[in-house]
């Protein structure tokens, strides 16, 4: 569904990639994992068509995301994939129903229908009680649930996570991850889940190593 051949990415003297190659199908769950600074994120961020690499190719359902131009590329982004970030934020102005119905917002949905949505997901992710606080009132635990709720609320067909356990203890950390990869799995979704924690890693079908820019696939530990 979604692959990379050979990308290099260079910022400035730092080498970040240096020919990596990576796939994942649908509904499988691909741990990638290595030390901080080895190019997690930056892989991540080629994956997603949010930075360029300098050579190599990523395509996703056989097109080529260096061939897309700047709109076609950020509708995909919208419309196929979703995202909790290494150091995503929400919205702080808006309720945490409002900031996971936001991307369905944004894709022209009514905001009665938007919210009804987003209430769903929070209810899955167990945050229900918190649908109209706003991120500066809650836990950093329930942030994070609500991260993962905007990040599937338009049901996308590969979900991008980096580090989405990082700032938890780890029962917390284990039923985000849980509650994630469960609703991966049950719409059939791709997930890309960057992490150092090998405990996080078996909540993937497969593990890929990446270390100085270079991977190493690994069998798999499912
Ligand atoms: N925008 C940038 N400008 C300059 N250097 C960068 C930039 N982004 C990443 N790098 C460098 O590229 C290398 C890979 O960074 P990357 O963020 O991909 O690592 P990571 O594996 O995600 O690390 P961490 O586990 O700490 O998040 C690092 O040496 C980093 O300093
Ligand atoms: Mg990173």
């Amino acid at each position: 569904m979604l692959r990379a051949e050979g990308l290099d990415k260079a910022y400035g003297p730092t080498t970040a990639l240096a020919g990596v190659s990576f796939a994942v199908q649908a509904g499988e769950v691909v741990a990638v994992m290595g030390p901080s600074g080895s190019g997690k994120s930056t892989l991540l961020h080629c994956l997603a068509g949010i930075v360029r690499p300098d050579s190599g190719t990523v395509t996703y359902d056989g097109r080529d995301l260096a061939t897309l131009s700047d709109a076609r590329l950020s509708a995909l982004r919208r419309g196929d994939f979703g995202f909790v970030f290494q150091f995503g934020r929400l919205v702080p102005e808006l309720t945490c129903a409002e900031n996971v119905a936001l991307p369905l917002r944004l894709a022209g949905e009514r905001r009665r229908s938007a919210e009804r949505r987003a209430v769903e997901w929070l209810e899955r992710l167990e945050t229900a009680d918190i649908a109209g606080k706003r991120p500066g009132e809650v836990s950093g635990g329930q942030g994070q649930r609500v991260a993962v709720a905007r990040a599937l609320v338009t049901a996308p067909r590969v979900v991008f996570a980096d580090e989405p356990t990082g700032a938890l203890d780890s029962l917390n950390g284990e039923r985000v991850l849980e509650l994630l990869t469960d609703a991966a799995r049950d719409t059939g979704a791709a997930v890309v889940l960057v992490t150092h924690e090998a405990r996080v890693a078996a909540y993937a079908d497969r593990e890929v190593v990446v270390r100085d820019g270079r991977v190493r696939d690994l069998a798999g530990v499912a």
